[in-house]
């Protein structure tokens, strides 16, 4: 008889089979996954990355490989990975608002529309795991990714440094990954912030089955797209110094940590791959972005996002931004400690998963959007970053156990709540129940990421590969 988890794993799988899309080009085949096929339908930053490390776990590590491809193909050439590679498909086109239009006619190295801004970057630590997973280091694919990633973290310093500290910044709230996050809605509330009025009524989302007290607000995206507008006013989003002219300058702690992340995974895989200058550059990033965030970590060990413009530290706001730290990689014991104590019974220790912000904030809103339900790749990613973190050499006893405890509540509440509902966009900070949208491919990506970190379920692991590999288009390709 198929057991439940095995029922959940091999729905996981599905639906990176059912979200993949296989083009032809000059050389071959390019795959990647839709975050999801209705209310997301390009290519997504840190959604393929994160799809990545999940087709890793899955034992598909050459899937994984393709993805990353085809997100740093459309690398734009500035550097920048662009948080959607659009396609030119009028049914996609059709689903999402806004379109390529609203960035300014940006295209990638290969032609695909893109837009202006990033996402979290997380496409080293991605491929480290391909590598760790039996991708030959040293391949041509390898070697050509590594190059590309090591663009965009020198883009980050170069063009996201304003101040020349190692505190970067995003310049747009969709970049934080964390689209109205009170640290966003904070800024967003400021005078200087553009307003494009009017374009609620263009918005697609609400179409596609999700609730509007689940979303971010029409308000949201008037300002969304005002600071879309202002960037291509301001020059153009690859307008070289455009941060400093920006009005918006938020200096996010997970955007840094998983910045200096991906640059110490970097380094370890161009070590690896006979590539020492990138190594040596990627160790220095990683460095300098950790150094930044550490000096400015509290007495009790948190982090706190910045408005670097007005020089405003954002500490009244207690969200997912401040656990996320453990990825920049040798930070003190007491912020490791303050990381793991805030999930665990601390104000981020959600139920069915962590807070993205805590009950006490006045922006706590249990389902809408990042006000505070728990999503469940950042559950994974918090457990990896921490764990990571705790193994790191020189770390005290006590710390350790202090993380082991934490990350061992949290995944069982995301055990359990995979058994109950699988996983869904987010959960509602209460009950628990699916908010959002089913079938995201990186929710469905962290279910298989948690299971393979667990390693309880191999064999529905095994069973969720073969069910991908019969679905997948890719896979049939010749
Ligand atoms: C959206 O459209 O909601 C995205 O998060 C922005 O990329």
């Amino acid at each position: 008889m198929v057991n439940l988890m095995e029922r959940r794993m091999v729905g996981a799988a599905l639906d990176l089979a059912r979200n993949e899309v296989v083009a032809r080009t000059a050389t071959g085949f390019r795959a990647h996954t839709k975050p999801n096929v209705d209310l997301y339908p390009f290519l997504w930053d840190w959604d393929s990355a994160i799809v990545a490390m999940a087709f890793s776990d899955l034992g598909i590590p050459e899937r994984g490989l393709a993805e990353l491809r085809s997100l740093h193909a459309a690398q734009h050439e500035s550097g920048l990975v662009a948080h959607i590679a659009f396609s030119r498909a009028e049914s996609d086109l059709a689903r999402y608002f806004p379109g390529p239009d609203v960035w300014g006619g940006l295209h990638g190295r290969d032609g695909r529309p893109i837009s202006g801004i990033t996402q979290p970057p997380v496409s080293g630590i991605a491929l480290r795991s391909l590598v760790e997973h039996g991708i030959d280091p040293e391949s041509p694919g390898v070697r050509d990714l590594a190059i590309r990633i090591d663009e965009h973290h020198r883009w980050w310093m170069r063009e996201r440094d304003p101040a020349g500290d190692g505190n970067v910044v995003v310049l747009h709230g969709w970049s934080t990954g964390r689209d109205n996050a009170p640290e966003v809605l904070d800024l967003y509330r400021g005078n200087d912030i553009p307003v494009r009025r009017g374009v609620g009524a263009l918005r697609r989302d609400l179409a596609h089955g999700v609730s509007a007290d689940s979303r971010p607000t029409d308000e949201y995206y008037e300002r969304s797209i005002g600071l879309a507008d202002r960037g291509v006013e301001l020059g153009g989003w690859t307008s070289p110094g455009l941060a400093a002219r920006m009005p918006m300058q938020l200096s996010d702690p997970l955007v840094a940590a998983l910045l200096a992340g991906s640059a110490a995974d970097l380094a370890f895989v161009a070590r690896v791959a006979g590539l020492p200058r990138i190594a040596d550059s990627s160790a220095h990033i990683a460095q300098r972005v950790t150094g930044a965030l550490a000096a400015r970590a509290t007495s009790d060990g948190a982090i706190h996002a910045v408005d670097v413009r007005r020089g405003r530290l954002l500490d009244q706001h207690k969200t997912i931004t401040t656990p996320m730290t453990a990825w920049a990689p040798g930070l003190p014991d007491s912020v490791l400690a303050h990381n793991a104590q805030l999930i665990h019974d601390g104000d981020l220790g959600g139920a069915h998963g962590v807070l993205t912000t805590a009950r006490d904030s006045a922006w706590f809103d249990p389902q809408r959007y990042w006000q505070g339900p728990s999503w469940p790749h950042m559950d994974e990613l918090v457990a990896r970053g921490l764990q990571r973190s705790a193994s790191e050499p020189g770390r005290s006893p006590e710390v350790r156990r202090t993380v082991h405890d934490a990350i061992t509540e949290l995944d069982a509440r995301t055990s359990a709540a995979i058994l109950r509902d699988g996983s869904p966009e987010y959960r509602h900070a209460d009950t628990g129940v699916t908010v959002g949208k089913q079938h995201m491919s990186f929710s469905s990506g962290s279910q298989i990421m948690h299971a393979r970190r667990g390693g309880h379920h191999d064999e529905a692991l095994r069973r969720a590969a073969d069910a991908y590999r019969e679905a997948s288009v890719w896979h049939a390709a010749p």
